[in-house]
Formats: structure tokens, C-alpha cells, sequence
């Protein structure tokens, strides 16, 4: 009687969630990367050997950049995941072309991006492959990224340039702390400790210095190259020195997410819990951001894709290190966001929105530059998300 009971609740159920019609996660997943397939192998026809996707400006024209911009190694990266998804073979070539592009930078000295370009290009060709011809570029641009680094200062300086109106000696961005798992995996890779060992004094002094109270992260903090003393907290990209710049929480969850999971220091899984902790409080609805959390404009003001998808992506691995009792709510954020991420107002259909995968990003809107439109890192981090989604345990 029980067992028929159950056999009844069973197929009510069933029929329930066929009427709802809610698309599973793996018929999402598949379907993002049907459509980033195609995307990418049309941006891909763009191109040039000294190109790479940037964005689209504001009358739909494609913009590309040249090699040294900070995003070159997304475009590579995302086709290294499509192909590690799909298998498809032709991805796979043009993965190994855009990766093989990025060569010349592996000497590039003169910011602290270089972390960004090499890792997601030549770091996840060789995590993938396990090709020996990715492992040089991968330990040359570590061990130049690594000069970057002052024992005074224990941080990796982020830009040689200062911005009009600023007076800056040792600018550091939170941004940086996703340099860091370049350096530490090619320590791993050669067994350089002295690698390991900047980025964990690097994340140590970040943790001290750009972090708030209720874990919301200043932009940039400028050190004293002489003493290593703070001289200046402020924002370059968000709405105030003293706000919450977005893609800056994003970067910071996401980096110290990576750090536990790269060095298992649980000071590093309790940082990365509480700046998750401070968004599950902060974030709208639909789990997509507003450009900054604290702009004047908020609920009229742009959203910001690109922070939501590196929110995603970190959300769903600390989901898997943590545990706290909130790590349901990571990942169930991580999903609301995807979903979102997903519908027609984010993702493009093939042929539309230059090829990019993803609309309604923010670059800087305080520059006046890359507002609501396509880039290249949403797309990454969009692809890398859905991929570790597909990995969770059932
Ligand atoms: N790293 C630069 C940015 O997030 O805009």
C-alpha cells in the first residue's frame, strides 16, 4: 500500500516538474555551449594574428585590442573551455592558435596582468593537454610577473602608470589577487617555492590592508615603496572611494576562493567566506549586480554581467571547499545568477552582439568606457561557472 502510495507521489512529482518546464542546469549548460561554439568560432574569422576580442561599441561595431591588452588571454581561455566541454576538435585548433599568439608576452614586465594573460591562455592549455610546449611560457611569465613583487611593500605592484589627479608611488589593485594563481601554480608546476611564497605574502598583506570591516574591499591601495606604509584607500573604477565596487568584490571573493583551494590556509577559506557572506546580504534579486553596490542610481543603473559571472564561478567552487553552513546558499546563488545569466536579456543568440556570448557588462563607467556592453571576461568566467557546475557531485 505504502509503496504504491510513494509510486503515486513519484510520478505526481515527475509530472509537476515536466509541467513547470524549468530547464534542468545540464540542458542549460548544453545550450550555452551550443551557442558559444558558434559564437566563437565567427569571432574567431575577426581576427587578426596580433588581435583579440575586446567589446562593441555603442552603435554595435566590433572593437578588438591588440596582444598586450589585459584581456587577451580570455579569448584563448574560453575556447579551452568550449573544446573541454564539447570535444570538439576544430575549437580545440583554434584554441591552441590563440594560446600559441600570446607567446610574446611571456616577457612583459610592466603590469601586473600578466597573471590574467598567461594563466587562462597557456595555464589551461597545459592543465588540459599536459602539452611540455605550454610549460616554458608558463614559468618564464611567472618568474617575470614574480619581479613585480617588493619584500617592503609584500605586494605585487599592479600598474607602473599613475592616473591624472593621482599621486600614486605603489598602486595595488584587488583585481591582482587573481594574478596570484599563476604564480602559485607554476610554482607548483617547477617546484619554485620562492612563487608560492610571493603570493601567499601578497594575499596576506591584501587581507590586512584593502578589506573593510563588514568585508567589502577598497579598489586600490597605494603603498609607500620605501616603508611599505598605506598611503592612500581609494576607487579608480567604482562609484566612490568609499563604495563597493562590483567586479572588485567579485575579483576578491573569487581570489581568495583560489587561495584556500590552492594552499588549503583556512584564513584564506574564512576571508573568502565572509566577503560571500557580505554579497548572499548585498546582492538584488536576481543575483546579478549592479555595477557598483553603493552608486546613487541604484534601482535605474546598469548591471554588471561580468561581475555576477565571476561571482558564479566562485560561488560554485567555495560551495565545494566550505563548510559553513551557508554553502547551500553559495550555491544556490551561483545557479540564480547562471539562470539569469542565461535568459535572453544576457546571453546573445548566434550571429548577434559581435559574437561576444554575454551582454551588459560595465568596464569603468567612471572612464566612460565599455558601458553595457560585451566582454571578453564575462564570457570566461560565464563558461568556467557552467563547467564547474557540471562537475558538482549529483
Ligand atoms: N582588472 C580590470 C577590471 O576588472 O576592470
Amino acid at each position: 500500500m505504502n509503496r504504491i502510495k510513494n509510486t503515486g507521489l513519484i510520478l505526481l512529482t515527475a509530472l509537476l516538474a515536466g509541467c513547470s518546464g524549468e530547464e534542468t542546469m545540464s540542458e542549460l549548460t548544453d545550450r550555452v555551449f551550443d551557442i558559444a561554439e558558434r559564437q566563437y568560432t565567427m569571432m574567431d574569422t575577426r581576427l587578426k594574428d596580433d588581435t583579440m576580442p575586446r567589446s562593441m561599441d555603442s552603435e554595435g561595431n566590433f572593437i578588438d585590442s591588440n596582444l598586450r591588452w589585459w584581456c587577451s588571454g580570455f579569448f584563448p581561455g574560453s575556447l579551452w573551455y568550449i573544446y573541454e566541454y564539447t570535444g570538439n576538435e576544430h575549437i580545440r585548433a583554434l584554441a591552441e592558435k590563440n594560446t600559441e599568439k600570446l607567446d610574446v608576452l611571456k616577457i612583459k614586465g610592466t603590469d601586473h596582468d600578466l597573471g590574467f594573460q598567461m594563466n587562462c591562455s597557456f595555464g589551461n592549455a597545459y592543465r588540459i593537454t599536459g602539452d611540455e610546449r605550454y610549460a616554458e611560457p608558463i614559468r618564464t611569465s611567472a618568474e617575470v610577473l614574480a619581479k613585480r613583487f617588493s619584500p617592503v611593500t609584500g605586494v605585487i605592484k599592479s600598474w607602473d602608470f599613475v592616473n591624472k589627479g593621482r599621486d600614486w608611488k605603489y598602486p595595488v589593485i584587488i583585481d591582482n589577487m587573481m594574478n596570484l594563481e599563476h604564480l602559485y601554480n607554476a610554482g607548483i608546476i617547477f617546484g619554485l617555492d620562492t612563487l608560492k611564497t610571493i603570493a601567499l605574502t601578497h594575499a596576506n598583506t591584501t587581507m590586512a590592508n584593502h578589506f573593510r570591516p563588514d568585508y567589502t574591499s577598497w579598489h586600490l591601495v597605494d603603498y609607500d615603496p620605501e616603508t611599505g606604509k598605506v598611503r592612500s584607500k581609494e576607487t579608480v573604477q567604482g562609484f566612490s572611494d568609499s563604495s563597493a565596487w562590483a567586479r572588485g568584490q567579485a575579483w576578491a571573493l573569487y581570489g581568495y576562493t583560489m587561495m584556500f583551494r590552492m594552499s588549503g590556509y583556512d584564513c584564506y577559506l574564512s576571508q573568502a567566506e565572509n566577503i560571500a557572506d557580505m554579497l548572499l546580504e548585498r546582492l538584488p534579486e536576481d543575483g546579478i549586480p549592479y555595477w557598483d553596490f553603493d552608486s546613487d542610481r541604484i534601482p535605474d543603473d546598469y548591471r554588471d554581467a561580468s561581475a555576477a559571472a565571476i561571482m558564479a564561478s566562485a560561488f560554485i567552487e567555495l560551495s565545494t571547499l566550505s563548510n559553513s553552513p551557508k554553502k547551500t546558499a553559495y550555491l544556490e546563488t551561483a545557479e540564480k545568477q547562471i539562470r539569469a545569466l542565461a535568459s535572453d536579456e544576457y546571453l546573445a543568440n548566434p550571429g548577434e552582439n559581435c559574437n561576444f556570448i554575454l551582454k551588459h557588462s560595465v568596464g569603468s563607467l567612471p572612464g566612460n568606457s565599455e558601458v553595457d556592453v560585451p566582454l571578453t571576461y564575462a564570457d570566461y568566467y560565464f563558461l568556467e561557472a557552467l563547467l564547474r557546475y557540471s562537475r558538482l557531485p549529483e
